[in-house]
């Protein structure tokens, strides 16, 4: 193991991050729920993923294949009334979107409009830059990711992010980038457990073909492609209900970008995600639902125009959607 850097505070949703809240702007819940009614995230949500013997083979083809949703069941994430700063100055004004179980959700707009701030709040990451602060809630099948009874590690587990530049743990073997994220939340395995995981989490990836002899080669030697990909999976190992994405193929060539996007689709069996991305080809190649984030000049960012993507690029309600996805801006 490493020792901590800061690639590992950045790594993805399950590594070791500071425990610190920001505070809560403003408290949005009209009506709190009566105590006992608030679920938790771990008596809710918490699946543990399931033994398979070593060796098995995980190919989708290959009879028993672990099942679409075997691991945990697909979940709906919600932001409602999402507000976010940073010192005084707001950045998002109530931002209301469902990203529905199962669906690909794209998140499209210029940039500075606050699609990767609000992406952030979706797995309370906003909350680790010392001057930023929030209103608003987020669900994960009805449950506040910022209830304060919640730990804050539960939902960086079952809600992972992928970033722009691929960053896996360089030096670190392949195989233990992979189970890097069970390491750092505490979570315990056997070595043939492990085995497993990495298998089935580098083939969900869809690069275990490519790795499965060099697993004990650090990460840091595979192409920009692979190494997205690498990450990918270490998201996959703690079993996240969601995948959120920020530009996760702006720093990659146009074949890797079809490799992680042919991957996209395999995933959305599984986990639902949410990606962000400047690519209007890719944002209707891969995703059901679309949503136009726009700040007008000095003012927060918000959601001009959200639904299908078919349907918001084919007969966009809303003048500007129709300027940016034909590219008369931004
Ligand atoms: N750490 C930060 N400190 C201060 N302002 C920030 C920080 N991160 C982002 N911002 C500002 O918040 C706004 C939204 O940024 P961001 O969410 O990154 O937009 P997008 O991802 O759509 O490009 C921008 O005006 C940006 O300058
Ligand atoms: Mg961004």
């Amino acid at each position: 193991m490493e020792s901590m850097n800061d690639e590992m505070i950045n790594a993805d949703a399950t590594q070791v991050l500071p425990l610190q809240k920001a505070p809560r702007r403003r408290e949005s819940r009209l009506r709190p729920p009566a105590r006992s009614a608030v679920p938790t995230l771990t008596s809710r949500l918490s699946v543990p993923w399931r033994k398979r013997p070593a060796g098995q083979d995980l190919s989708p083809e290959a009879p028993g294949h672990a099942a679409v949703g075997d691991l945990a069941p697909l979940a709906t994430l919600e932001g409602r009334n999402v507000s976010a700063w940073f010192g005084e100055r707001q950045v998002l004004d109530r931002v209301n979107l469902v990203m529905p179980a199962g669906v690909i959700t794209s998140l499209i707009g210029p940039s500075g409009c606050g699609k990767s701030t609000f992406l952030r709040i979706l797995n309370r990451m906003h909350e680790l830059v010392p001057s930023a602060s929030l209103a608003g809630e987020v669900l994960l099948d009805g449950v506040d990711i910022y209830d304060p009874e919640l730990k804050l590690v539960d939902a960086r587990k079952h809600i992972g992010m992928v970033f722009q530049k691929p960053n896996p743990f360089p030096a670190m073997s392949i195989y233990d980038n992979v189970i890097a994220g069970l390491t750092l939340t505490g979570q315990r395995a056997s070595n043939d457990e492990k085995d497993y995981l990495v298998e089935s989490c580098l083939t969900k990836a869809g690069l275990w073909k490519e790795v499965r002899d060099r697993l004990r080669e650090p990460g840091g030697g595979l192409s920009g492609g692979q190494q997205q990909r690498l990450c990918i999976a270490r998201s996959l190992a703690v079993t996240p209900r969601i995948l959120l994405m920020d530009e996760p193929c702006s720093a990659l060539d146009p074949t890797s970008t079809r490799v992680i996007e042919e991957t996209m689709l395999e995933l959305a069996r599984e986990v639902t995600i949410v990606i962000v991305t400047h690519n209007m080809q890719q944002a209707q190649r891969v995703s059901q639902n679309c949503a136009f984030f726009l700040a007008a000049q000095g003012t927060p960012g918000g959601i001009v125009e959200h639904g299908p993507t078919d349907a918001m690029f084919g007969n966009p309600i809303d003048p500007r959607t129709a300027d940016y996805v034909n590219g008369r801006f931004g």
